[in-house]
């Protein structure tokens, strides 16, 4: 099929509504629900932080998946591309596409390292935790620290990834999301159900997870909030610009972005349920930080044995996969869109550059001054992206939708003009900007009433 490897005018599709809604939720569901959600819940106390989360998505990240999917199914084209088609020839707007294919760019670098490492942690599983559990969680940094391991984990989950871009959207990205994300609601389905009647944890993670204590409600825990909502949907860096652009008219994009966005955070709450009944039961504290997935749950696997952490490492690691080819399709649809290249060629050529950028963040040794302070790539890179590019590159969206685009483009790819169509207009003109704005001077540690 020509248009499949970009050879041709005529650009890939999804053969079936559900292929594009199940490689949607692939790219939201990621190491963001699975690895992140859970240890900032945890960090910042639970309940209210969740109550948080859920206004973050309904306010500025179902809006912002609505806008991205109404320019790429609109432009039809990868997100530099639509911008001109939509506005004009070498139009401004194309700089929003630019971050966004810079973005996933790097994004992807330094994603593909800590996918590797729950590679690594399938294998581990397979051997069994054993020892002490100091000895335990010092595996995670021997691995870490042992760049010939941490980089052979790092290829091979690229190696994987590009696999699977060069199959294109029908034959790569939607076959093998149709595959890889019925597996993962199953194993995380089994491991939330462990959590919940095989341990004694169950109801203290729900309440931990569902009762709020206002106490902890901070600033700097709204603005995580919002920011993780960003994060976590996949949003700000074109990457449902371009999902969107493999759409065929008819569906709407609406039902399909609350689709989306509800899976997305049905997952994040699943595994917050699955993680902590297995912390509450062993006594351990909820706040454990970046080391919750790889230092602390390897203690309580040692016990449940590999019939919950391999399952567990696995999901983890499909969850990673069917968003790195989402980061990666971005940046290849960029090259086989707008500069004609082959599909295989753009693929191995631009998925074989972002390797060796993610090289920099698996050698965890190797650091330079950022901030203030000395510090590893993965860091940096992963500070760099979340804390500007992607709220830069969502505000700029915003923007353009809600003030540039002509509105009879805008209601058409909506479907409507009624009270729910004024009310997206209306949030995406006053609220989620205002919101995306305090994001970004946060982490320019430029919000006045914060310490920094
Ligand atoms: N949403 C993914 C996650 O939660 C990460 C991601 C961000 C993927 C941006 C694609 C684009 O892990």
């Amino acid at each position: 099929m020509a248009s499949e490897n970009g050879s041709s005018t005529k650009r890939g599709q999804w053969a079936s509504h559900l292929g594009f809604v199940l490689a949607a939720t692939g790219s939201a569901i990621g190491l963001g629900n699975i690895w992140k959600f859970p240890y900032i819940t945890g960090d910042y106390g639970g309940g209210a932080f969740v109550l948080l989360y859920l206004v973050c998505v309904i306010l500025v990240g179902l809006p912002l998946m609505i806008s991205e999917l109404i320019i790429g199914r609109a432009g039809q084209t990868n997100p530099v591309g639509a911008f001109q088609k939509l506005h004009k020839e070498g139009s401004i707007w194309q700089v929003t596409g630019w971050l966004g294919v810079a973005s996933g760019f790097l994004i992807l670098s330094f994603y593909s390292v800590i996918a590797g490492w729950s590679l690594a942690y399938i294998f581990k599983s397979i051997a069994g935790f054993e020892g002490t559990a100091e000895a335990i969680q010092s595996q995670f940094g021997t691995l870490v620290t042992h760049p010939t391991e941490s980089i052979m984990w790092h290829t091979i989950f690229m190696g994987l990834t590009i696999a699977i871009v060069i199959g294109g959207i029908q034959r790569g990205i939607e076959r093998w999301s149709k595959i890889l994300m019925p597996a993962l609601f199953a194993l995380l389905f089994g491991l939330m159900c462990y959590g919940l009647f095989g341990t004694n944890g169950g109801k203290q993670a729900l309440a931990f997870l569902f009762v709020p204590d206002w106490s902890k409600l901070t600033a700097e825990a709204a603005l995580s909030a919002l920011g993780h909502a960003f994060f976590t949907l996949s949003l700000g860096m074109g990457a449902m610009i371009t999902y969107g652009s493999y759409m065929k008219r008819g569906a709407s994009i609406v039902k399909d972005a609350i689709i989306v966005s509800l899976l997305d955070t049905v997952i994040a709450l699943m595994a917050g349920v699955a993680i902590f009944s297995m912390v509450f039961h062993y006594g351990l504290e909820p706040g454990q930080s970046v080391g919750l997935i790889f230092k602390t749950l390897p203690v309580l696997f040692a016990d449940t044995g590999p019939w919950v952490s391999v399952p567990f490492f696995v999901l983890l690691s499909f969850a990673a996969l069917t968003s790195a080819i989402s980061l990666l399709e971005v940046v290849v649809s960029y090259f086989v869109d707008q500069r004609g290249w082959p599909r295989v060629k753009a693929t191995l050529l631009l998925g074989g550059a972002i390797y060796v950028v993610g090289i920099l963040s698996a050698m965890v040794s190797w650091t330079v001054m950022f901030r203030g302070k000395e510090q590893g790539f993965l860091d940096i890179f992963d500070f760099i992206t979340t804390n500007y590019m992607l709220p830069i590159g969502g505000f700029l969206t915003c923007l353009y939708i809600a003030w540039v685009v002509s509105d009879s483009v805008r209601s058409q790819e909506f479907g409507s003009k009624d009270k729910l169509y004024k009310s997206l207009v209306f949030v995406l003109k006053y609220i989620t900007p205002i919101a995306l704005i305090a994001v970004l001077l946060h982490g320019l540690e430029l919000l006045p009433f914060m310490e920094y």
